[in-house]
């Protein structure tokens, strides 16, 4: 692709008047504040404001003119940035950042305000301009992301626990199968009347006994540790923050995303991360099984939320290639994947949370494409 020629027009000189009233009609329609203070007075007194900082504020511009920009500063407002910007201001420096300020009403707005001195011939400062940008809507969306960043940091913990347990399963069931064969040796030998093998047998039976023992304490001790909380989660809003949290992938992968919640679909007793966290689980897949597809297919993600009697329900409907008797009877086996980069333990993983809740989880074949996973959990408040 060749690369625009800038345009090499000069530009054309407006006339005096044309120039003013140009200016102040751009003043008047600019959405970002601009204010004028002298800094020849200790005071730092406001000396022009635009109607668009009026509208920012709140505040006429006879109320503004001669006081202080402080006064849009409130107990929100962090100390440590208002010194800041005395700092650069006594130093002839620009400012520049986010401020927490409130309107005349009351109400806050995060102000991305920048303020830069303006010199006289000889250098020395006699004005400050400054320009306030609402930018709230920016900073409340960098907040949710924070928030959803350390929802999934705990997600991908109590997903680290559970791959643990499925270690522990795999070291336990090594002493297991020795105690078994010990056993059977021990009956074979105790048919040939030999004792003394007999004895041999039994105690490494204890010793394998007492080693499985150990290691499911150590899986006790580190399970105890993080407990998971007893609180009334609403499963719609469990499938609103997974879907808020795979917008980007959804999109990327050219997903088209429906989701049905029913209002009355009931409140359930349980830890929100780990419902969260068994929920995205089907949903990564679903997204998995469609990219493995090609483009031109339909990509549909369903996900519904509603009431089966007192229980709630939520299912996850793909358009992907769905699977075939042996896949669905091997998927939930730990490690089991037919994904390159696939731990297997997704939809373990998946139905130990939703069982830790006394729920459900089953998969069945759509009439079209893909598959459905649903999950069944108790309604109920908690004990
Ligand atoms: C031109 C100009 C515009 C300013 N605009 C704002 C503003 O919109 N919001 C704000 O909190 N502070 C603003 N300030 C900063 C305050 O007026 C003041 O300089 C700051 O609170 C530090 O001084 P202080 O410690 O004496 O309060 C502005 C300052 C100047 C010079
Ligand atoms: N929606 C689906 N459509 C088709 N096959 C699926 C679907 N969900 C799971 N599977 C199959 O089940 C297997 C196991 O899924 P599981 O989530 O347990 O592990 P994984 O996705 O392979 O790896 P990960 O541990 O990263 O989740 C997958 O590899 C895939 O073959
Ligand atoms: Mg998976």
């Amino acid at each position: 692709m060749a690369a625009r020629s800038p345009s090499r027009r000069k530009p054309v000189p407006l006339q005096p008047a044309l120039d003013e009233h140009l200016k102040a009609a751009a003043l008047d329609v600019a959405d970002d504040g601009i204010v004028i203070s002298d800094a020849s007075d200790p005071g730092a007194p406001i000396v022009y404001v635009s109607p668009s900082f009026e509208r920012l504020v709140g505040y006429p511009a006879a109320e503004i003119l001669g006081t202080n920009c402080r006064m849009v500063q409130g107990p929100g407002t962090d100390h440590e940035t208002v010194r800041r910007i005395a700092i650069a201001l006594q130093a002839g420096k620009v400012f520049q950042g986010e401020i927490l300020n409130y309107r005349k009403d009351g109400t806050p707005f995060w102000n991305f305000l920048r303020i830069a001195p303006i010199r006289d011939a000889s250098g020395k400062v006699t004005h400050h301009v400054g320009t306030q940008t609402d930018v709230t809507e920016l900073h409340l969306a960098r907040e949710r992301e924070k928030d959803l960043e350390s929802t999934l940091a705990h997600a991908s913990r109590v997903r680290t626990v559970a791959a643990l347990g499925a270690s522990i399963a795999h070291e336990v069931n090594q002493p297991l199968a020795a105690i078994v064969s010990n056993a059977e040796a021990a009956l074979r030998f105790l048919d040939a009347g030999e004792t003394g093998e007999v004895r041999e047998a039994l105690q490494a039976i204890a010793g394998d006994g007492r080693r499985a023992g150990e290691i499911v304490l150590r899986a006790h001790r580190l399970v105890r540790k993080q407990p998971a909380q007893a609180e009334q989660v609403d499963p719609a809003q469990v499938a609103a923050e997974v879907l808020a949290f795979t917008r980007t992938r959804l999109r990327h992968a050219g997903v088209k995303t429906v989701l049905e919640a029913d209002e009355t679909a009931p409140k359930v007793v349980g830890d929100a991360i780990q419902l969260y966290q068994a929920l995205l689980n089907l949903v990564v897949n679903a997204i998995e099984a469609m990219e493995s597809q090609p483009q031109d297919l339909e990509r549909v993600l369903r996900v519904t939320v509603a009431r089966a009697g007192k229980d709630a329900v939520l299912q996850v409907a793909d358009t992907g290639p769905g699977a075939d008797d042996e896949l669905i009877a091997r998927m939930f086996q730990t490690f089991h994947t037919t994904k390159a980069r696939g731990t297997g333990l997704g939809l373990l993983v998946t139905r130990s949370l939703v069982e830790a809740h006394d729920g459900s989880l089953e998969v069945a074949r759509n009439e079209g494409r893909g598959l459905t996973f649903t999950i069944h959990l108790p309604g109920g408040l908690p004990k």
